[in-house]
């Protein structure tokens, strides 16, 4: 199935129908922030389900009842997503934990008014088309890559789920109101991921005792997250996500595009990076 069947264009990105409508992209274009909110920010494949586990456990101080009890669309929500408007979100209590995967172009009226906290997760954009490429073999609301080299081509511009990643990070590195954002990065908390939680919480202003920190931070290590149902999408059916072909929770690693790209794709897609970021000043950990 091509573009034209799975997807729909929302400002000017693709959008998967299977789980955005018209409907949940007016509930998040109408949505009411708190002061109090967290909001996680990614574009997908970037550590999303990762401080989906980190962020409610800090909140909790380490009481790991919601990430055990909770799957975690339910838990820090997509507000784009179809699902999310029954969630009743309007009656939790503060700091709420939601997510998005919208550019800072897209987000709405009270996002800019109310100022919530953001952590905006960065990840090396070829390990980002790495992991994408292997879910859109086995998410069926995807399209399924003919070949690397046309998604390759597909992923440098723009024309996958949620546009470009180029305009994302550069959308959010210039976002105005730059103390309420936290920026971090997967290859961080891959190489300290106890001194990622402790970042963390200190931006979330709940401090922790070290010994809360080691916990969450081994909580949250692959391994241990792999096994946790309620994070690693077992429990979508397997119609909608194929086990089989690949899996969510696949590698969990740094520089996996090693064993992805070929030297000159990877030559490619370093030469379009170079161009694109030119105007970025950000000193990203992989360049
Ligand atoms: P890989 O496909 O490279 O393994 P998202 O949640 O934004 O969709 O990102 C998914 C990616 O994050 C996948 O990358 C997944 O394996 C990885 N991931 C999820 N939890 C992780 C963890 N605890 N440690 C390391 N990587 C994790």
């Amino acid at each position: 199935m091509t573009e034209a069947d799975l997807y729909s264009v929302y400002k000017g990105v693709y959008m998967p129908n299977l789980i955005h409508t018209e409907t949940s992209l007016q509930y998040f274009q109408n949505f009411t922030f708190r002061a109090e909110d967290i909001l996680l920010v990614t574009y997908p494949k970037s550590g999303t389900t990762w401080m989906q586990e980190v962020v409610p456990l800090i909140v909790s101080g380490g009481d790991p009842t919601s990430v055990e009890t909770m799957p975690n669309w339910d838990r820090v929500p997509w507000l784009e997503e179809i699902r999310t408007s029954t969630l009743n979100l309007e009656g939790r209590p503060s700091p709420r934990m939601l997510t998005t995967h919208f550019h800072y172009t897209m987000m709405p009226p009270s996002f800019f008014k109310v100022k919530p906290k953001v952590i905006y997760v960065l990840r090396n954009p070829k390990d980002v088309f790495t992991s994408i490429f292997h879910y859109s073999k086995m998410a069926s609301f995807l399209v399924t890559p003919d070949s690397q080299t046309e998604f390759l081509q597909k992923f440098l511009d723009g024309n996958v789920i949620f546009g470009s990643w180029f305009d994302h990070v550069s959308g959010w590195l210039n976002a105005d109101d730059k103390d309420r954002i936290m920026y971090i990065s997967y290859e961080e908390m891959i190489m300290d991921l106890k001194d990622s939680v402790r970042r963390i919480s200190q931006f979330l202003e709940k401090p922790l005792d070290d010994e809360v920190i080691s916990k969450i931070a081994d909580r949250c290590l692959f391994k241990n997250m792999k096994q946790n149902n309620m994070s690693n999408y077992s429990a979508v059916p397997h119609e909608i996500m194929d086990p089989t072909k690949s899996q969510f929770l696949r590698k969990g690693i740094a520089g996996d595009w090693k064993n992805q790209l070929t030297a000159a794709e990877a030559d490619y897609f370093d030469a379009v990076y170079k161009d694109k970021m030119k105007d970025v000043k950000y000193k990203f950990v992989w360049d």
